[in-house]
């Protein structure tokens, strides 16, 4: 058995944002079930106090002049242990974890996660809670990426994993903070947090964690090169062979069309005839045409340049003559969100649009939806396009990252040797769009046995946790292993 410390800025249901609450949410309990010690270790936002149960004071420490208390709760629904960093001047405060109620970055986001990390690091060492010093640490995105570069000043440090959910995001910061956070002076340079001179909280993570893995196996490829790398390519290159990619799991007690309790209208793949009940009720619950014969397409997102919203906005004008529905659900960026709007209280019998996060809509959209669409210009795993599948909603993607590396394109041959899932949209254009969604509704308004075949495929498929569980295991294994031989960076 391993003691793992799983470090996350967002885990559902406590606070969630994106794909990364549902890993966080999800991953730990896979890893409990394959009698792993797990601990999760998250900050303490108001969200999260509002969801957690009981919650019992088991350290306190100081860091950057702040008292901050370690509390210790579970994940609800679940025996996975958490511990939350209580420091009301760096998380008690309203909007959402990364940024303000108006959509900007807080501006002491800096503190806030180095603070996080120097509080991980003491729990890390075994100071922080005497009784129990993890083997391994599994670090999460930027947030919690100084970690292993913190770590790597000890000797008695435990195994480090950093996982990379998405290089676009990389806790980008001036010199002067690494100056007020106090960091070591021997972590700047090019070999350690310095991007072309600013301070880069993800360069902890690869620079200096024993293994770094990301979300797909393609995804793990794409950022080996200029197109995905974001600048960090060429150190990701150079620490090829501790980079690998392990595909993201779906929690199936929460997304299961079978149980879900959102859904009026439960179904599995033998009874899909119920699935459409769902469309015919959501259409009315969002005031839309009632017919169960109109193709919908359903998108639940946030709206940023990486899901391809600018390309879905440019079809619109076509897209909108076809006999259709598309429900859009989501948040981002201000510019998105208002041009979405207006198209669609142009067209309120075809469109509709709710800006907003809505966890109980989230899965009433997968449910009816005949189409999932999901163009994203790059995508490290994904999860709505694995929800889709499991609810017999068919994704349209772009072939990249984890998309490519779960859907399998329609053609005459997967279609009739039944492997085919989904479509690929096969350029970051709108014709592209089109051309793929138009071959798509093709075969959808032919009724035949195509379309069943395609979502029989897709619901049948296991998108549980357990392989890639076990699959971090071994990387858990590898990286303690890595760093007893003292082979870190
Ligand atoms: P990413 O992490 O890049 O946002 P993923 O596909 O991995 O993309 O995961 C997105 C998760 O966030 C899914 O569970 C999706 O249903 C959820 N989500 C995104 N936007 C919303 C929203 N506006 N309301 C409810 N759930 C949302
Ligand atoms: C990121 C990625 C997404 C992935 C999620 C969880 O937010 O954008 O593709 O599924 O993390 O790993």
């Amino acid at each position: 058995m391993n003691k793992i410390l799983y470090i996350t800025s967002e885990a559902y249901p406590l606070i969630k944002t994106g794909g990364l609450a549902d890993v966080s949410g999800s991953l730990p309990r896979a890893l409990q079930l394959l009698k792993q010690d797990v601990r999760l270790l998250l900050p303490y936002y108001p969200q999260v106090q509002q969801q957690a149960g009981k919650v019992k004071l088991i350290d306190e420490q100081e860091h950057y002049g702040h008292q901050v208390r370690v509390l210790e709760t579970r994940l609800p629904g679940s025996r996975v242990t958490v511990w939350l960093v209580d420091c009301p001047a760096a998380f008690d405060r309203p909007g959402n974890p990364y940024v303000d109620t108006d959509g900007n970055p807080w501006s002491d986001n800096a503190f806030r996660f180095a603070l996080f990390s120097q509080v991980a690091v003491q729990l890390a060492l075994g100071k922080g809670h005497p009784a129990w010093q993890p083997d391994v640490v599994h670090c999460n995105d930027w947030q919690s990426a100084l970690i292993p570069a913190l770590l790597s000043q000890h000797e008695q440090r435990p195994g480090s994993v950093f996982t990379i959910h998405n290089l676009a995001y990389q806790g980008l910061f001036n010199y002067q903070a690494f100056i007020d956070l106090g960091l070591p002076d021997t972590l700047w340079g090019m070999n350690g947090l310095e991007f072309h001179k600013q301070l880069s909280f993800i360069k902890g993570g690869l620079i200096y964690a024993d293994r770094i893995n990301t979300v797909s196996p393609g995804y793990a490829i794409e950022i080996q090169q200029p197109e995905f790398g974001y600048g960090l390519d060429g150190l990701l290159k150079h620490r090829q062979d501790r980079v690998s990619g392990i595909i993201n799991g779906i929690e199936t007690k929460i997304w299961n069309p079978g149980t879900d309790p959102y859904l009026e209208h439960n179904y599995n793949y033998r009874t899909l005839a119920h699935k459409s009940q769902n469309k015919t009720s959501l259409q009315a619950e969002l005031g839309l045409p009632v017919d169960a014969d109109v193709p919908m397409l359903g998108m639940i997102s946030r709206l940023v340049e990486q899901k391809g919203v600018d390309v879905i906005l440019d079809s619109l004008s076509t897209l909108l003559q076809w006999p259709l529905q598309i429900v859009i659900l989501g948040s981002g960026d201000k510019t998105y969100e208002s041009q979405l709007t207006q198209w669609a209280e142009q067209h309120p019998d075809k469109l509709k649009v709710i800006i907003g996060y809505d966890e109980a809509l989230s899965h009433r959209i997968e449910a009816a939806a005949d189409i999932y669409l999901m163009p994203s210009k790059f995508e490290p795993c994904g999860l709505n396009q694995l929800y889709s599948l499991h609810y017999g909603t068919i994704p349209v993607v772009r072939n990249v990252g984890g998309l490519a590396d779960t859907i399998v394109n329609a053609t005459q041959e997967t279609l009739a040797d039944n492997t085919a899932n989904g479509f690929y949209v096969k350029d970051n254009t709108p014709q592209a769009l089109l051309e793929t969604l138009e071959k798509a509704l093709t075969i959808y308004h032919k009724k035949d046995e195509s379309w069943h075949r395609l979502q029989h495929t897709a619901m049948q498929h296991d998108y549980s946790w357990k392989t890639s569980a076990e699959k971090y295991i071994q990387l858990y294994q590898q990286a303690m292993l890595d760093k007893s031989r003292g082979q870190s960076s």
